[in-house]
């Protein structure tokens, strides 16, 4: 669907629509702009009428965050929307004492889903190499509680669980080195991770977006946005927004399905005035 309306993705990872100008590190798309969005948004002021990003925001360092949203506020065009999507805190320690208090109880089916929920809360901040012990626990052959994994975890889990099996005990179609294109950046990434220097190696991982550095919950996401200079704040779901058209994007929400159901979804607005 063709828009007027100028939209931006931010961090978009797999997830873009054509009609969106979409921004990551690095991408096999040429369509995707690179950049380090730490570094500052690449576009004059006033661009946007709608700013989006989704779990991003928790993989900055808690410093950089009000300077990424004011960051979001100058490329937006005053009235414009910022839509920002991020695993919710309060979701996952309600679940966690959830858990506990059934454990206590003595219910010890819940044992797989309290690791579960223990993952979602620190594996993405601790972990040191790529995919961490969550990646361990999606790569058993046989996960113990998958349907309560789904629950939380929507469509990426599908996605990621076919991504590992593949990668498992999959078939690996050979690709000779010399038909690779190699990239500058490629080769230098590839160079960096092979680095037999343990600390070299924990540090380059720990700056390449991975890891989550800091979480959000609707109380501190909603004192950001205000501290950023944005009104008009409120929590969403997957499936609404003031983005008009947003369902045909299908960027939080596809044929019924939440990608990803941890997440707290929120909105605000770019003021007219300064
Ligand atoms: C968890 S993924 C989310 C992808 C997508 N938005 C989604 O919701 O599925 C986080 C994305 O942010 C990107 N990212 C993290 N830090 C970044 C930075 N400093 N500059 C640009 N992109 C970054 C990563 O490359 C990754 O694609």
């Amino acid at each position: 669907m063709e828009t007027e309306k100028k939209l931006l993705n931010l961090g978009c990872g797999k997830r873009y629509h054509k009609d969106w100008v979409n921004v990551d590190f690095y991408s096999d798309d040429k369509t995707i702009i690179s950049t380090n969005l730490l570094n500052g948004i690449p576009f004059p002021d006033s661009t946007f009428d709608v700013v989006y990003h989704s779990h991003i925001l928790e993989h900055f360092p808690k410093s950089e965050a009000l300077n990424f949203m004011k960051e979001c506020y100058r490329v937006l065009k005053p009235g414009g929307t910022i839509r920002v999507v991020v695993p919710d805190l309060e979701r996952i320690v309600n679940e966690y004492t959830r858990l506990m208090a059934g454990l206590k109880s003595g219910k010890k089916e819940l044992d797989a889903d309290y690791d579960w929920i223990l993952l979602q809360l620190f594996d993405q901040m601790a972990r040191n190499v790529t995919g961490g012990e969550e990646k361990k626990y999606l790569s058993q052959k046989h996960v113990p509680n998958e349907e309560y994994v789904y629950a939380q975890m929507g469509d990426s889990f599908r996605e990621l669980r076919q991504f590992l099996f593949n990668q498992n005990y999959g078939v690996q179609p050979k690709k000779s080195i010399f038909k690779r294109k190699i990239t500058l950046t490629k080769l230098i990434n590839f160079v960096k991770s092979h680095v037999p220097i343990k600390e070299y190696r924990i540090g380059n991982f720990r700056l390449n977006g991975e890891t989550h550095q800091w979480m959000y919950d609707s109380y501190s996401l909603n004192r950001l946005l205000l501290n950023a200079g944005f009104e008009n704040t409120e929590v969403a779901q997957a499936n609404t927004s003031r983005v008009a058209n947003w369902n045909s994007f299908e960027l939080d929400f596809k044929n019924g399905v939440v990608y990803k159901p941890d997440s707290l979804f929120m909105e605000a607005t770019k003021p007219y005035k300064n």
